[in-house]
C-alpha cells in the first residue's frame, strides 16, 4: 500500500473560546487508503476537511491524532490491523517506527519529501512570482537533496517535455502563463524528484473548462509512464469519474462512502448527505456548496442565502461576488461613508421591457 490513514483526526482550536474547550474537527477519525499506481478520488463539498486532510497526509500539517503509513507491504499492514484489533501494543510500536511518517525525524522527512508532493489549486499564488520557471521547477530537487544544481537544470527540459511546455518557458516568469500553463509548472514541480504519491488539491478548480480535460489527461498520462499514485482531492463528482477508480465521499470531516468509482457514484445516498436534490445538478452531482465557513450537519441543508450566491455567480468565497460588487461601485477619491444619492430609474417603454422570470427560472434549474 502506497499510503494509509489510521483513524487520522486533525482538530483547529476555536478562537474566542477557553483555550482547549472547543476545538473544530476539521478532519475526525479517517482511514483511507490508497494503492500503488492508483488515481484514488476524495470528492466532498467545500469545507467538510479535504485540504487539511491532504496537507496532514504530507505532515504539511501535524496531525492530532492516528497515524500515516508510507509504503508499506500489504502484509505488513494486515498485520499492523490485527494487531490494533488484538490491542497488541509491541507490535504496532514495532511497524509504527518503520512506516509511520508521524514518528519520522526532520531529516527523515526531508528525504522522504522527494517520495511525496502536493499541487495545490490555485496556480496563482502557489508559483514564486519573483522566480523563473527553471527556479521553481527545481527547487524541490535541491531542497530535498535530490541532486546537485547542474542536474536540476537539465532535468528542467525533461519536465518541462513531460507537461507539454516548450523548452524556452525556463527563462519565463509565472506571470507570463495562463493558468493551464502555470498548473502544468506546479505539477513539473511536483514530480521532479520522481515521487511514488502526488496529492493534487483540486487541480483543475481554478481554470478555464476547456483547460480542465488538458491537464486532467497530463495527469493520467503521468500516473501511466512515472506509475505515480494520486489522491485527487475534488469537490467536482465529475472530475472524480473521469480518473478515479476507487472514491471516499468526506463530509463535515469523516469519510461517509467509499468503495469503486461506479459504485459510489451511482449511490444516492452521497447525494442525500450532501444535501443536494439531484435534479438540481442533472445526474452529475457537482458538490460545490458553499455554507460560507460554518460547518454543515448531515441532513441539514444550507442557508437559502448561500445557495443563491452559488447560483448566481458560480462560487461564493471571499473576496469574489456580491462584496466585490459593493467594492468595485465606489468611485475613487469619494468618500466611502457618505452616501451618494440614489439613481432615478427611467421607465422603460413597455416594448423594451423583458420579463426575465423565465430566465432566472432556468438559470437555477441548471445548477
Ligand atoms: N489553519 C486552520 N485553522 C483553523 N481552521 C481551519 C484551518 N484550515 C482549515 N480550517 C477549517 O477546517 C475546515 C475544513 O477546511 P478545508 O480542509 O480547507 O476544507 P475543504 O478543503 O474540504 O474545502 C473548515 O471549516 C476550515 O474553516
Ligand atoms: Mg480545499
Amino acid at each position: 500500500m502506497m499510503l494509509a490513514t489510521v483513524g487520522l483526526s486533525k482538530y483547529f482550536p476555536i478562537r474566542g473560546t477557553l483555550i482547549g474547550r472547543m476545538m473544530l474537527k476539521a478532519v475526525d477519525d479517517v482511514s483511507i487508503k490508497i494503492q500503488e499506481n492508483r488515481i484514488v478520488g476524495l470528492v466532498g463539498e467545500s469545507g467538510s476537511g479535504k485540504s487539511t486532510l491532504g496537507r496532514a497526509l504530507l505532515r504539511l500539517l501535524e496531525p492530532t491524532s492516528g497515524d500515516v503509513l508510507f509504503n508499506i507491504p500489504d502484509e505488513e499492514l494486515a498485520i499492523y490491523e490485527r494487531a490494533q484489533a488484538a490491542n497488541d501494543t509491541a507490535k504496532l510500536h514495532e511497524i509504527r517506527e518503520k512506516y509511520s511518517l508521524l514518528r519520522k525525524s526532520t531529516a527523515e522527512m526531508r528525504r522522504l519529501r522527494r517520495e511525496m508532493n502536493i499541487v495545490f489549486q490555485d496556480p496563482y499564488s502557489s508559483l514564486n512570482p519573483r522566480m523563473r520557471l527553471v527556479d521553481v521547477i527545481s527547487e524541490p530537487m535541491l531542497s530535498t537533496g535530490f541532486c546537485t544544481r547542474d542536474e536540476a537544470d537539465e532535468r528542467v527540459f525533461d519536465l518541462l517535455r513531460d507537461v507539454g511546455l516548450p523548452r524556452f518557458f525556463e527563462d519565463r516568469y509565472p506571470h507570463e502563463l495562463s493558468g493551464g500553463q502555470r498548473q502544468r509548472v506546479a505539477i513539473a514541480r511536483a514530480i521532479s524528484t520522481y515521487p511514488k504519491l502526488l496529492i493534487l488539491d483540486e487541480p483543475t478548480s481554478a481554470l478555464d473548462v476547456s483547460v480542465q480535460a488538458q491537464i486532467l489527461n497530463l495527469l493520467r498520462g503521468l500516473r501511466d509512464k512515472y506509475g505515480i499514485s494520486m489522491l485527487l482531492i475534488t469537490h467536482n463528482v465529475a472530475v472524480v469519474a473521469y480518473l478515479a477508480a476507487k472514491v471516499y465521499v468526506m463530509y463535515a470531516g469523516k469519510i461517509m462512502e467509499w468503495g469503486d468509482r461506479d459504485k459510489v457514484l451511482r449511490d444516492h445516498h452521497a447525494a442525500h448527505r450532501m444535501s443536494i436534490p439531484s435534479e438540481v445538478s442533472g445526474g452529475v452531482r457537482d458538490l460545490r456548496v458553499d455554507r460560507g465557513g460554518s460547518r454543515g450537519r448531515p441532513g441539514v441543508p444550507p442557508p437559502r442565502k448561500v445557495l443563491r450566491h452559488v447560483w448566481r455567480g458560480g462560487e461564493c468565497s471571499p473576496g469574489s461576488g456580491a462584496n466585490d460588487r459593493h467594492r468595485g461601485s465606489r468611485r475613487c477619491g469619494e468618500n466611502p461613508r457618505a452616501r451618494r444619492p440614489r439613481e432615478r430609474r427611467r421607465p422603460q417603454p413597455e416594448g423594451d421591457r423583458v420579463d426575465r422570470t423565465e430566465e432566472r427560472r432556468s438559470r437555477r434549474t441548471a445548477l
